[in-house]
C-alpha cells in the first residue's frame, strides 16, 4: 500500500550531522574547517544553519570502535558522542530535534532510558534516540564475535521494549511539587517493572520525571528483515538507503504494510531514504564540483574501505576491472547495504574505482549533482510517488554543502509549499505531527 503526498503534507527533513562532510575525503577541500573537527563552535554553526532553515532534527550517528580510522575513512564522527554533543547542542538551539544514534550491542536500557529522558528534559522535549544494532566494535566490550543478526535484533527488541518502560513508569501526574503539604513526588505514581527477560532484568522505576515527549522520538535504521520488524513494531521514524525511486517504493509500501499489521496507523511511522544532494547553480557547476569532491579520494584506502565495509578480499582486483560475482554472497544476513553495493557491482556493472567513488560519495544512498531547482524536482517526485515521508540530508561537504542545502535547496522546496517556513510546534514529535504518547 503506498500513500501520495500533496504539498499540504510536508516533507519531513533531518539531517545527518557528519561535521567532516559525508562525501568521504571531503575535508580535504581548503574551507572545510577539518581543524576544527571536534570542537563545539564548529558544530554549533552547523545546526544553527540547520534550525534557521527549520529542519525538523539533527541527527548525530555513533560507531564504538576505531577500526575505519585504520582503513583512512573519518566520515563516521566517533568525535562527537551523541549525548555528549547533543546536550551541548541543546543549549544552543531552540526548536530543532536532536536525535543521536546509541547502540542496544553494547549498554543497559536503564543507561540509555535516562540518558534520553534527561536530553529530553533539558532540552525541552527535543530528544530522538536512533536505535541500532552493532556488527563491529565487540573488543572493546569483553570481546567475542558479533552474535548473529537475529539475535541481535532479539535483544534491541527487549532493550526498547524495557525503555519505553522505564519512560512510562512514572505518570505524568507524579510529580506535585506541593509546598504545602511537603509532596514532591507522589510515589503512588511510580511503578516498578520488575521485568524478567531473556537478556535483561530491571527493577525499575526510573529515577526521573517522565520527559516531556512522554517518550523521546525512537528511530531506527536497519532495513534488512529483522530491521524492518523491530522498526514497525516500535519506531516514528524509519532511515534507510535507498539508491534507486523503484526501491524506495518498494520499501515504502512494504514498512507501510509491516507498520498496519503492527496494530498501528501507517502514518504513524514516517520513512526517511537518505539524500546526497551535489548543489551548484548550474548543472555543469555541480557535476564538476562532484568531480572535484572525488579527485581528493585515495583509491588504496578506498579499496581498504571496501573490502572492510563488505568483508571480502579485493587486495588483487584492479581499479579498472569488475570485482567477480562469485566474491559476493547472497546471504541475507550480510545486511541491506552490502547488498546494494554487491548489486551496483553485480547486476551495475561498476568498475572497482566506480565502486570506490560511488561509495565515497553517498554509502548507497541516493545521490545527485545538479542545481537546488533540479534535486527539489527529484525530491518533489520521490515525496509525491509514495516513496517516502521527507529526507535525511547528507551533506557532501562543510561547510559550503549544508549551506547549499540549508540556504538554496530548502527555499525551493519552502516556495514550492513542500516544508515548513515555521516550526509548528515546540517539541520534536509535535513537529512531526506524531502524538504524545500516553503512560
Ligand atoms: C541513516 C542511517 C544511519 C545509521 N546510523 C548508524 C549508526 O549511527 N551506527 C550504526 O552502528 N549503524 C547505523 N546505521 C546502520 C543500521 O543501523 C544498520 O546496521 C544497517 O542499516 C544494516 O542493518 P540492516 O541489515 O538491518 O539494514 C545507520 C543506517 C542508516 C540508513
Amino acid at each position: 500500500m503506498t500513500a501520495e503526498h500533496t504539498p499540504n503534507q510536508h516533507m519531513v527533513l533531518t539531517t545527518f550531522m557528519l561535521p567532516a562532510g559525508y562525501h568521504r575525503d571531503s575535508w580535504r577541500r581548503p574551507d572545510s574547517r577539518a581543524e576544527e573537527l571536534g570542537n563545539l563552535d564548529f558544530v554549533s554553526d552547523l545546526a544553527l544553519m540547520a534550525e534557521e532553515a527549520k529542519l525538523d532534527a539533527i541527527f548525530f550517528g555513533d560507531i564504538v570502535h576505531a577500526n575505519n580510522l585504520f582503513r583512512g575513512d573519518i566520515m563516521m564522527n566517533g568525535f562527537y558522542e551523541p549525548i555528549s554533543v547533543l546536550s551541548a547542542l541543546a543549549a544552543r538551539t531552540r526548536n530543532i530535534g536532536l536525535i543521536g544514534t546509541m547502540s542496544t550491542s553494547f549498554s543497559e536500557p536503564y543507561n540509555v532510558a535516562r540518558q534520553f529522558a534527561g536530553l529530553d528534559h533539558m532540552s525541552g522535549g527535543r530528544a530522538g534516540w536512533n536505535i541500532v544494532t552493532s556488527r563491529d566494535g565487540f573488543g572493546n566490550f569483553g570481546g567475542g564475535e558479533a552474535p548473529d543478526p537475529a539475535l541481535r535484533y532479539e535483544r534491541a527488541a527487549e532493550f526498547v521494549d524495557i525503555t519505553m518502560r522505564l519512560w512510562d513508569s512514572w505518570s505524568d501526574a507524579a510529580t506535585r511539587v506541593d509546598r504545602e503539604s511537603g509532596v514532591w513526588v507522589d510515589p503512588a505514581g511510580l511503578k516498578p517493572l520488575d521485568f524478567r527477560g531473556r537478556f535483561f532484568t530491571v527493577q525499575g522505576p526510573i529515577n526521573m520525571p517522565r520527559p516531556p515527549q512522554g517518550r523521546p522520538v525512537l528511530v531506527q535504521a536497519g532495513s534488512s528483515v529483522p530491521g524492518m520488524d523491530l522498526g514497525s513494531s516500535v519506531a516514528d521514524v524509519i532511515y534507510t538507503a535507498q539508491p534507486r525511486k523503484e526501491l524506495a517504493q518498494d520499501f515504502y509500501g512494504k514498512m507501510r504494510v509491516m507498520v498496519e499489521s503492527k496494530g498501528r496507523p501507517a502514518d504513524s511511522v514516517k520513512v526517511l531514504p537518505g539524500i546526497l544532494p551535489i548543489i551548484a547553480d548550474t548543472e555543469r557547476e555541480a557535476r564538476d564540483l562532484a568531480d572535484e569532491l572525488a579527485s581528493y579520494l585515495d583509491l588504496e584506502a578506498g579499496r581498504r574501505q571496501i573490502s572492510g565495509d563488505l568483508k571480502i578480499d579485493i587486495a588483487d582486483i584492479g581499479f579498472d576491472e569488475r570485482i567477480p560475482a562469485e566474491r559476493f554472497s547472497e546471504d541475507p544476513d550480510r545486511g541491506s547495504r552490502y547488498h546494494i553495493f554487491r548489486r551496483k557491482s553485480v547486476d551495475g556493472g561498476l568498475t572497482l574505482r566506480e565502486l570506490i567513488v560511488d561509495r565515497a560519495r553517498s554509502t548507497g544512498h541516493m545521490w545527485m549533482a545538479g542545481t537546488a531547482g533540479q534535486v527539489a524536482d527529484a525530491m518533489v517526485d520521490w515525496f509525491t510517488s509514495g516513496a517516502c515521508d521527507g529526507f535525511n540530508l547528507n551533506s557532501p561537504y562543510n561547510p559550503g554543502g549544508f549551506e547549499a542545502i540549508c540556504r538554496k535547496l530548502v527555499p525551493e522546496l519552502q516556495d514550492r509549499g513542500y516544508f515548513r517556513t515555521d516550526y509548528e510546534g515546540r517539541t520534536l514529535r509535535e513537529n512531526l505531527g506524531l502524538d504524545r504518547p500516553t503512560a
